[in-house]
């Protein structure tokens, strides 16, 4: 008997924490490294917030709480998806997680077993597919197309509908492409998971992303389709929306109370409840008319940052960037730049057993961090099944405007930098 249950072994990752001690090590030896890879707006946290954390702080404000979220919280997250969806949600269909992540695999163990099929869009969000296996379920990706925006057609999916469906994650806007639905598409997604999965099927939007996008774009979700209204579960938090990754609040609207009851008896198990100083936080971040603004700020800085970027790219002979309409990524398609640095044919030649433990757009992304000092994350990064005929990086322009032009220029150097990458490979390191 070993050590790990076999179904340890079963569960993936995400990568953009997986760089991080590759940074701090390259930091350590004195490089400078640009931080494209993680996915966290480089705000502080909205001024009127912090006052009502640290007042709830001193309001003793520190013990247990409802496992279910506050009262209050889940009140103002239910009016907020009512008025903003034009749907019906109550308060009691509404469960505060740690953030916006743990439901995915909450959901995951909630709703499927073996034999369920669990639908989810390829380049997405890792832990939608890191999931599957651990909980015995079977992967269908999706992979989104750049000639269709990275957008889903209700055409592409039903390629992929069948009886078995159980669960369907959805993510408008979509990390890491910048993805959004239009409400005629999101229609035609609904009428067709109405018409091809059983009464049980459940979809999961991740909405996480609702207040970042760009050029008058405004945020649709799937839940104001009534046919499926009672088959969604809408999940968002304040990672984003409020730069407040480190604060953990997240949550989800269920079709039904028994299924929050649900949710919450995990939670018990889990987490027992989320910090209440900081539920209060959000709270205020919902109701106040000071958030907006705050948030309109920040979404102008990343559209600015969007425009740099996007024509940077596009600049470097090999990439080919479409300009996102939301969230704070950009999703180049670089495998003209891996054909002119030599990547295909390095990658040809890797030792028949290391192949599969990387990709040329891995080797793109570790031969700009070690050599010159961009980090980045490689397509496989948002979903391995079946990502092998796909050459993309994904860079988070949630990181200083100064810092993103430095990137832009270490990228267009490394563009020219054959030899270098020759030099990278042949030293055989970093090649994972
Ligand atoms: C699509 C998507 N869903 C969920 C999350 C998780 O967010 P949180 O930090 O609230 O757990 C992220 C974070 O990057 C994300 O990009």
């Amino acid at each position: 008997m070993g050590l790990y249950s076999d179904r340890a072994g079963l569960i993936d990752s995400e990568n953009a924490f997986k760089v991080g001690p590759y940074i701090r090590a390259l930091e350590a030896q004195g490089r400078e490294v640009i931080k494209c890879n993680i996915g966290e707006p480089d705000f502080p946290v909205p001024a009127f917030i912090k006052e009502e954390v640290k007042r709830q702080i001193d309001l003793d404000n520190t013990h247990y709480c409802d496992p279910q979220g506050l009262p209050s919280l889940r009140a103002a997250i239910a009016k907020q998806i009512a008025e903003t969806r034009g749907v019906a949600a109550e308060a009691e269909r509404v469960v505060v997680f740690p953030g916006g992540k743990p439901p995915i695999g909450l959901c995951q163990q909630t709703y499927c077993g073996p034999g369920d099929e669990v639908v989810y869009p390829s380049p997405g969000f890792p832990i939608y597919e890191s999931f599957v296996p651990y909980v015995g379920a079977t992967p269908v990706p999706i992979h989104l197309k750049e000639e269709n925006e990275f957008s889903l057609s209700a055409a592409e999916l039903a390629t992929v509908l069948t009886a078995r469906t159980k669960l369907i994650f959805l993510n408008f806007p979509s990390n890491p492409t910048g993805g959004v639905a239009s409400p005629e598409q999101l229609a035609e997604l609904a009428r067709l998971i109405r018409s091809r999965c059983r009464e049980e099927v459940r979809i999961f939007s991740d909405e996480i992303y609702e207040h970042i996008l760009f050029d008058g774009e405004r945020h649709r979700s799937i839940i104001s389709c009534p046919e499926v209204e009672r088959n969604t579960i809408i999940v968002s938090g304040a990672s984003k929306s409020f730069a407040w990754t480190g604060g953990r609040i997240g949550w989800a609207l269920f079709p039904t109370r028994e299924e929050a009851e649900v949710f919450k008896n995990l939670n018990i198990n889990y987490f027992s409840c989320t910090a209440a100083y900081n539920q209060e936080g959000v709270r205020l971040g919902l109701e106040s008319p000071e958030a907006p603004a705050a948030i309109r700020e920040m979404v102008e800085t990343f559209r600015m940052r969007r425009d740099l970027v996007v024509a940077g790219l596009n600049a470097v002979p090999g990439i080919r960037c479409l300009k996102p309409k939301a969230t704070f990524y950009v999703f180049p398609n670089v495998e003209g730049l891996c054909r002119d640095l030599g990547i295909f044919d390095a990658y040809e030649s890797l030792p028949a057993q290391l192949r599969p433990r990387t990709s040329p757009s891995t080797l793109l992304q570790m031969f700009l961090l070690f050599v010159h000092g961009v980090a980045t994350l490689d397509r496989k990064s948002f979903g391995r099944i079946g990502a092998e005929p796909y050459h993309y990086l994904r860079l988070s322009i949630a990181t200083g405007t100064e810092e993103l032009k430095k990137g832009l220029a270490r990228i267009a150097e490394a563009a020219r930098d054959r030899q270098g990458f020759r030099r990278f490979v042949d030293a055989g390191e970093h090649l994972f």
